[in-house]
């Protein structure tokens, strides 16, 4: 059970003041019936909300693909910096939270979403899924060498992944490719890099999944 304002502010984007105008007027049916007190109880699953005739369907999951910038961090809060949560200012849910994380200086996919189920079937290590960076680099890449896994410093080596070499340019010692991989360690790009003998300049994530 819900308040009838909070299920509507969740729901339509509405201010919980805003709501409670509307809802005073008596625009708002519950089930059929006129409702004009705010703090009313609903079943949020079985009952039928509508404003103005037009029914308000509940939803308790949010899903947003972010598009992450840099200089956001991939956490709820933080006492220095912007978080990716923070960008999601339409949402009315209080508990999003970032799938995973791309460092400060990453940009690109990042799914945002109240849904843990789905969070932990992307990320648990044994589902593999796999994720596609673009990737800038210092130096000359060598397709053979992520390939064959790398010991970047953990247990086991990484998993083979997968680069398409965009571009190669001797002359500036720059190069720039996709890179996929299907585990999540920590700035495990960048070490992958780092091991290889060059430094990531550029990251930018571009898939993960089907997504
Ligand atoms: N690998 C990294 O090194 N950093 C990221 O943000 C994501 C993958």
């Amino acid at each position: 059970m819900i308040r009838l304002d909070k299920f509507l502010s969740e729901m339509s984007g509405w201010t919980r003041s805003e709501v409670k105008k509307i809802v005073r007027t008596g625009s708002v049916t519950v089930d059929g019936n006129e409702v004009k007190k705010p703090e009313t109880k609903i079943d949020e699953k079985l009952s039928i909300v509508s404003v103005d005739g037009r029914q308000i369907k509940y939803n308790k999951y949010e899903y947003y693909m972010l598009n992450k910038p840099k200089g956001f961090v991939s956490a709820t809060t933080d006492r220095e910096h912007k978080t990716v949560v923070d960008i999601i200012s339409s949402s009315e849910k209080k508990d999003l939270f970032p799938v995973g994380r791309l460092d400060i200086d990453t940009e690109g996919l990042l799914l945002i979403t109240n849904d843990g189920e789905l969070a932990h079937r992307l990320l648990a290590p044994k589902n593999h899924v796999e994720k596609t960076y673009y990737v800038e680099v210092s130096g000359i890449l060598d397709v053979d060498a992520v390939e064959k896994g790398i010991d970047i410093g953990e247990e086991k080596n990484t998993i083979p992944a997968k680069m398409e070499i965009l571009k190669t340019d001797i002359q500036n010692n720059i190069s720039s490719c996709y890179l996929t991989i299907h585990e999540g360690k920590f700035h495990q790009v960048k070490r992958m890099m780092k091991k290889l003998g060059k430094t990531v300049t550029y990251l930018k994530r571009v898939s993960m999944g089907s997504l």
